[in-house]
């Protein structure tokens, strides 16, 4: 499925079809996207959708961001980019969220190479010619070049 971003006025409605499409976006996505491509602008606005408040207002961006549903339950926004070797993803104890049953958004999933779990769903973000972006994934979990990928 591909969702497409225009401009930054549709990030909004895009989010709502995200967590529509992924059934609240339970479980962990990996986010692939070049540098500037829009993870961070669109796991925020998804953050937003699900009704997290304290997204917007996170002073710094640590490797590990914690937000709150209005239920109380976490959000885990994640940014690998400085991680110098995936060995750092263990050190930091990322299992014990990705097996959270929590919603785990992760950007540059590729730094931590063995540490990201096989049945994570990815996000391909692209910048588009017109400047807008899209973002492409496969709601079942199948990869979107058609292998699946889901243990359940
Ligand atoms: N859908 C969009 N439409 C227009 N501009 C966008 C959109 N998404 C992001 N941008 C703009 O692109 C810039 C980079 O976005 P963002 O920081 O989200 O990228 P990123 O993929 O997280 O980059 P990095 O790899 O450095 O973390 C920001 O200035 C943001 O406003
Ligand atoms: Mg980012």
């Amino acid at each position: 499925m591909i969702i497409t971003i225009p401009q930054l006025d549709q990030l909004e409605t895009a989010a709502q079809a995200f967590l529509k499409a992924t059934h609240q976006a339970s479980g962990v996505y990996a986010f692939y996207g070049d540098m500037g491509a829009g993870k961070t602008t669109f796991i925020k606005a998804i953050c937003e959708a699900m009704g997290v408040e304290d997204v917007v207002n996170s002073p710094t961006f640590a490797i590990i961001n914690e937000y709150s549903k209005p239920s109380g339950e976490p959000v885990y926004h994640f940014d690998f980019y400085r991680l110098k070797h995936s060995g750092e993803a263990f050190d930091l104890g990322c299992d014990d969220y990705f097996t959270s049953g929590y919603s785990c958004f992760i950007e540059w999933p590729e730094k931590i190479g063995p540490y990201l779990p096989s049945d994570c769903t990815r996000v391909d973000i692209r910048l588009l010619p017109d400047g807008g972006r899209s973002v492409e994934f496969n709601p079942t979990g199948l990869q979107p070049s058609g292998q699946a990928h889901f243990s359940e």
